[in-house]
């Protein structure tokens, strides 16, 4: 099932209820929250604080998306905070198993991230613990960047593991996701969409899912 999750980093902050509610009229199932801390990312965006009025503003799972140094200092109050699913990157996590177990601990869905750089089969060992695999397909810190090509090759060596491994994570892909390249991202294997400008870039959110959703759905209806 292919689904998409509107990034609210590329939504008007000012009106951040009214963008979700947007998004979710036009389809989307879960919310994508990038959380960055201007150490492990050169940008600086929100916290928990914001995930708990968020949680008052929308009854949608919000998926957390962790580009901070230590993410393992922050999870508790990403949960205290309303979370449903937290990430955290590979590359911020010299105990990935332990800040894996932290997030499942306090009852919400895993998620482990990759940044572009990094090989997809150093995954392996913690793939049986992840509720979903996010493979960044640009490089962390901003919205509104191009898709890098490779990654499609990343997607279908991650999807290609899962069914060897019988396991049935779910696979997250995050950056340049938009009309030009969804059905390629869709063929390849990913089914969790997360779109920033795409969504909320126009201003049109409402219009803007519905339609990149309706394109991801025909290129899964393709694939299948
Ligand atoms: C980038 C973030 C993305 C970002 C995607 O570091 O993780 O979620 O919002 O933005 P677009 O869809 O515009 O590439
Ligand atoms: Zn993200």
């Amino acid at each position: 099932m292919v689904e998409l999750l509107p990034s609210i980093l590329s939504a008007d902050f000012a009106h951040l209820a009214d963008e979700i509610a947007a998004a979710e009229r036009g389809g989307a199932t879960v919310i994508h929250v990038d959380v960055m801390d201007g150490h492990f990312v050169p940008n600086l965006t929100i916290g928990a604080p914001v995930v708990k009025s968020l949680r008052k503003a929308t009854k949608l799972p919000l998926d957390c998306h962790l580009m901070v140094e230590n993410p393992d200092a922050l999870v508790p109050d990403f949960a205290a905070a309303g979370a449903d699913w937290v990430s955290v990157h590979y590359e911020a996590c010299p105990n990935l198993h332990r800040s894996l177990q932290l997030i499942t601990k306090l009852g919400m869905k895993a998620g482990v991230v990759i940044n572009p750089h990094t090989r997809v089969d150093l995954l392996v060992d913690v793939l049986p613990m992840v509720h979903y695999v996010l493979i960044m397909s640009v490089n962390p810190g901003f919205g509104g960047q191009a898709f890098i090509p490779a990654s499609l090759g990343r997607i279908r060596r991650l999807a290609e593991l899962r069914s060897q491994l019988g396991l049935s994570f779910r696979i997250e892909v995050d950056g340049g996701v938009a009309h030009d390249t969804v059905a390629q991202i869709v063929q390849a294997g990913a089914e969790l969409l997360v779109a920033g400008s795409a969504v909320f870039g126009a201003g049109e959110a409402e219009r803007d899912t519905r339609a990149l959703l309706a394109a991801a759905r025909r290129a899964a209806a393709e694939t299948a």
